[in-house]
């Protein structure tokens, strides 16, 4: 895959502007683009090689524009494992910033709650993740341009940003979580017996992305935080069907809060 030459088409489009933040916007989570001021706007499938997802609440858009004093670059919208990628696709993107000069990775996303002192439109800082159920994002021949071949993990996500951004989260909540996330392969949602299981490895919340994007984030020297709506509780806690109307309409009633949490946490990098 042609990192550099995505990264080129994309320094055209944008000319002078450097983005120091890239940030990935979860499932019904792109209500920031709303914010970014003088942006320009790339369409995945024009950019060589990006992947484009083919999910609804995942529009394919990189925004590249300010939010207060900050240069940031955005995805709206992300593709995932399930849809049929591979995590080489799946994680393109992050090289791509890494290449662009970006130095700070931000991650959203969509969970189930599995701590059950969780509640639905919870808001997660995640503080470490288990990639058990998928294959490494870095399986294959090492690009030692990148980083090592074996690459320490003892610290994914930043601790100080972890501090700052759950401070953040309890300003605009009232509450904030923090916790293990786990990335299935999807795209079933899980059992109650996985649950359960998932539990007692120590996981908070459950989805499908995030942890891929990491290791090669991590892996390539950027500072990482995550942040995961947690739009439902995970199947079995609650006496209940599970659906993506769920997570959507979560999603849909926390956006002002996700976007003034993000809005105000990127103004403290
Ligand atoms: N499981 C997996 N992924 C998810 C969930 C869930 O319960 N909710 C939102 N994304």
């Amino acid at each position: 895959m042609n990192y550099q030459k995505a990264a080129d088409y994309i320094k055209e489009k944008i000319g002078d502007k450097k983005p120091e933040i890239a940030i990935i916007l979860g499932s019904g989570l792109g209500v920031l683009s709303e914010d970014i001021k003088d942006k320009i706007v790339i369409n995945y499938k024009d950019i060589p090689d990006f992947p484009v997802s083919t999910v609804e609440g995942h529009k394919g858009e990189l925004l590249i524009g300010n939010i207060g004093e900050k240069t940031i670059i955005a995805m709206n919208g992300r593709v995932h494992y399930y849809e049929g990628y591979d995590l080489s696709q799946v994680t393109f993107p992050i090289r791509v910033f890494s290449l662009l000069g970006v130095k700070n990775l931000i991650l959203t996303n969509a969970s189930g709650g599995i701590n059950t002192n969780f509640r639905a439109g919870d808001f997660m800082v995640i503080n470490d993740h288990i990639s058990f159920f998928t294959e490494s994002a870095l399986r294959g021949k090492n690009d030692d341009t990148f980083g090592p071949r074996f690459p320490d993990m003892s610290q994914v996500y930043d601790k100080e940003l972890i501090v700052k951004l759950k401070e953040i989260v309890k300003k605009h909540t009232g509450r904030a979580c923090e916790g293990v996330y786990a990335c299935l392969k999807g795209p079933t949602f899980e059992t109650p017996a996985e649950i359960r299981a998932l539990r007692t490895l120590g996981v908070d919340a459950v989805g499908l992305s995030t942890v891929p994007e990491a290791v090669i984030a991590n892996h390539c020297g950027l500072r990482i935080s995550a942040i995961s709506c947690i739009t439902n509780m995970a199947a079995g806690i609650l006496d209940e069907k599970l659906s993506y109307d769920d997570v959507k309409n979560t999603a849909e009633k926390v956006k002002g809060d996700f976007r003034n949490i993000i809005k105000e946490y990127i103004c403290t990098y």
